[in-house]
C-alpha cells in the first residue's frame, strides 16, 4: 500500500485559542479511530503564532500529526525587521511550505526569494513542501515534497481531474527528480479518494477543508489508496 501524505494549510486563519480548540477536537477524534493514520502522514501547517501553543498541546495530548509553518524568512537571523527565521521555528515545525501561489501573488515572491527560503529551511534541518501551479515552474533540488496546485482550483470549489493532476505530477516528478508530489486545490472528503488512487500522486494539500476538525478527519478517512 502506498504511503499517503495529507498536508493541511490553515493559511491566515485561527487565533491561538481557536487552534487549541481545533487540536483538542482533532486529538479526540483521532484517538477514537487509531487506524486513520495507518500508512498516512498528516502535516499541519499553521500560522507562526500557533506553532508553540500547538507543540505544547501535542506534548500533553499526542496526536498523529507533524507541525509545519507556511513560510520563512529568506535570510538568516539578524537585522530583518518583522521576519521569522528558519532557526526560530526549528524545534517547533518539522516542515515548511514554500512558494504557495498566494505568497507569489500577494507578496510578490520570486523564484530567487523562494530558492533562498528553501536554503534556509534545509540549513536549519527542516523539510520543504514546495508549491508550484504549473509543471514548467522551477523546483529547488533540495525539495522534499512538491505540492502541485493549479491557481484556478484553489479555494474555488473547482478541482482539476485526477487524470490531469496525475499527468502533471508525473511530468513534474520527471523534470524535478523529486520523488514525492501532492495535488492541492479544492480537495474535500468527497473527492479526495480519486486523487490518492492515481498512481503518481502521493497525497493532497488541503486549505479550506482543513479548518474544521470533523471535516478534516473525514477527509483523512476517505484518503485511502
Ligand atoms: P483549498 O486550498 O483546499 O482551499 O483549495 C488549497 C491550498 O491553497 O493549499
Amino acid at each position: 500500500m502506498k504511503h499517503i501524505y495529507i498536508g493541511a494549510n490553515w493559511k491566515s486563519n485561527k487565533t491561538v485559542e481557536e487552534s487549541l480548540a481545533w487540536y483538542e477536537e482533532f486529538a479526540a477524534l483521532s484517538a477514537s479511530q487509531p487506524d486513520i493514520v495507518k500508512d498516512r502522514s498528516v502535516i499541519l501547517c499553521v500560522p507562526y503564532t500557533n506553532l508553540y501553543p500547538l507543540k505544547l498541546a501535542m506534548e500533553k495530548t499526542p496526536a498523529p500529526v507533524e507541525l509545519g509553518a507556511q513560510d520563512v524568512s529568506p535570510y538568516p537571523e539578524g537585522a530583518y525587521t518583522g521576519q521569522i527565521s528558519a532557526r526560530m521555528i526549528h524545534g517547533l515545525a518539522a516542515w515548511v511550505i514554500i512558494g504557495h501561489s498566494e505568497r507569489r501573488k500577494y507578496f510578490r515572491e520570486t523564484d530567487e526569494d523562494l530558492f533562498r527560503k528553501v536554503g534556509q529551511v534545509k540549513d536549519a534541518g527542516m523539510k520543504v513542501m514546495y508549491c508550484i501551479s504549473d509543471p514548467a515552474m522551477p523546483v529547488p533540488p533540495d525539495t522534499d515534497i512538491i505540492a502541485y496546485e493549479p491557481v484556478w482550483a484553489i479555494g474555488t470549489g473547482k478541482t482539476d481531474s485526477p487524470e490531469n493532476a496525475a499527468a502533471a505530477i508525473a511530468e513534474i516528478k520527471k523534470a524535478s527528480g523529486v520523488q514525492k508530489a501532492l495535488y492541492g486545490g479544492s480537495v474535500t472528503p468527497d473527492n479526495v479518494s480519486g486523487f490518492v488512487h492515481a498512481e503518481p500522486i502521493d497525497g493532497v494539500l488541503i486549505g479550506g477543508a482543513s479548518l474544521d476538525p470533523k471535516k478534516f478527519v473525514s477527509l483523512i478517512q476517505h484518503a485511502s489508496a
